[in-house]
């Protein structure tokens, strides 16, 4: 008989979203004629800009034509992509990233997901509490997690880092030495930042004590503040000991377009082992690039119009945030995130789980969230609101807290 890979049978229960989408299946059946307002999973509302849709459209007709056709792309990105994506995301930032070291793909989730295969089997993984849970459960597949204790949450083998009011959702250094660290800024859920000094503690810890970070910026196009680093090679030396991450989905739009890269420098390197060499090789083995109509809508995204239409939708959505926010605030609840990020981080009212908040949302309110505990126990007393709705919406669901 086969055997299959017992890690994924150590996972507990599904995960988050399928757990909330078959909570909010069941109040709807039960109360079909209730409108629900969905602030729960981080999907945008907003449509494709102009440019990218001309762009779309343009490399569609290449397409159809024998001497513009396209077949398979290259495995590890366009040159007009990953050219483009070094100047303006890097170089313009002062940052010295090749475009040989960008490696786009279909998004960052696969990205985040599969980048540990990189790392031995045996390799110690450092996560902040809470955080997006794909990092987790991935190693958890790849059987780094050790044993999970269902009472805590926590696993065996998995070093966490709280992010917490007390240190303003930042972690701190881990006392035990980790081999990957992942950081995920602006964070996913807590909408904290990190500053460029902070960011730098942790590229000379990395350094200095051999580990790999694994930044996710994901969320970069929400920074607002002057001392907020938009890329971890802002600090010295991080072409040295990081990996990072970026998506085209949130900035752009892109959930359902399907666009990101990962940025493997040349410098990461484990004795003569070179993580730039295995990532590419993993990308051509197991990857056959993003389909070229969809790499030419990214490239559009750093024209000018492009730009300034990433623009408008950042700000659309952080005029939620700050009405979520502020609307939130002036009710009494605590919250927090909102300034360089689409999330609003609250402190459930009352003592109660998160968990019990979010069915007292939905019940009382009809509003959907999502339980701060689903990203980590430390989240647990928390709860996340997206700013990914519409203005009405936002604004709607704002009407309904202030009546609960
Ligand atoms: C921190 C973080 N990284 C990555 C992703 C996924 O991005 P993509 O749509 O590019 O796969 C998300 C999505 O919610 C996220 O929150």
């Amino acid at each position: 008989m086969y055997r299959v890979n017992e890690n994924y049978l150590k996972l507990p229960g599904s995960y988050l979203f399928s757990t909330i989408a078959k909570k909010v299946a069941a109040f709807t059946a039960a109360n079909p004629d209730e409108s629900i307002i969905r602030l729960g999973i981080g999907d945008v509302t907003q449509p494709l800009t102009d440019p990218v849709i001309k762009a779309l459209h343009s490399a569609v007709d290449e397409m159809a034509c024998a001497s513009t056709f396209r077949g398979y792309a290259p495995d590890l990105g366009y040159s007009f992509l990953r050219e483009t994506i070094a100047q303006h995301d890097y170089a313009e930032r002062g940052c010295r990233i090749d475009p040989d070291e960008i490696f786009v793909s279909d998004g960052a989730k696969c990205d985040s997901g599969n980048i540990q295969e990189l790392f031995a089997d045996d390799s110690r993984i450092a996560v902040c509490d809470p955080v997006y849970p794909v990092y987790v459960d991935s190693n958890v597949m790849a059987g780094r997690a050790g044993t999970y204790d269902p009472e805590t949450g926590y696993w065996s083998r998995i070093i966490y880092m709280p992010c917490t009011e007390e240190n303003g959702f930042v972690a701190e250094l881990p006392k035990e030495r980790p081999d990957l660290i992942y950081l995920c800024f602006p964070n996913n859920p807590t909408g904290a930042a990190i500053k460029k000094d902070q960011l730098q503690k942790w590229v000379d810890y990395a350094c200095e004590n051999g580990c790999v970070i694994i930044y996710d910026a994901a969320y970069e196009a929400y920074i607002s503040e002057e001392d907020v680093p938009h890329s971890v090679y802002e600090c010295d030396h991080a072409r040295e000991c990081a990996i990072e991450i970026r998506s085209f989905s949130k900035n752009a739009g892109f959930t359902g377009v399907r666009l990101g890269y990962t940025v493997v420098p040349r410098d990461l390197k484990c004795g003569e082992a070179s993580l730039h060499d295995m990532w590419a090789r993993r990308h051509g083995t197991k990857y056959n690039g993003a389909p070229y109509i969809i790499q030419k809508a990214g490239e559009a995204c750093y024209t000018p119009e492009g730009q300034a239409s990433i623009r408008g939708l950042v700000s659309y959505y952080m005029e939620n945030a700050s009405v979520i926010y502020n609307g939130l605030k002036d009710m009494g609840y605590t919250v927090y995130g909102a300034v360089n990020s689409p999330y609003v981080w609250l402190k459930t009212p009352g003592g109660m789980s998160s968990w019990e908040f979010f069915d007292y949302l939905l019940a009382n309110a009809h509003v959907v969230g999502t339980p701060g505990s689903g990203f980590g126990p430390s989240g647990e007393g928390y709860f996340r609101l997206t700013a990914f709705g519409s203005h009405e919406n936002s604004k709607a669901a704002l009407e309904r807290f202030a009546k609960l």
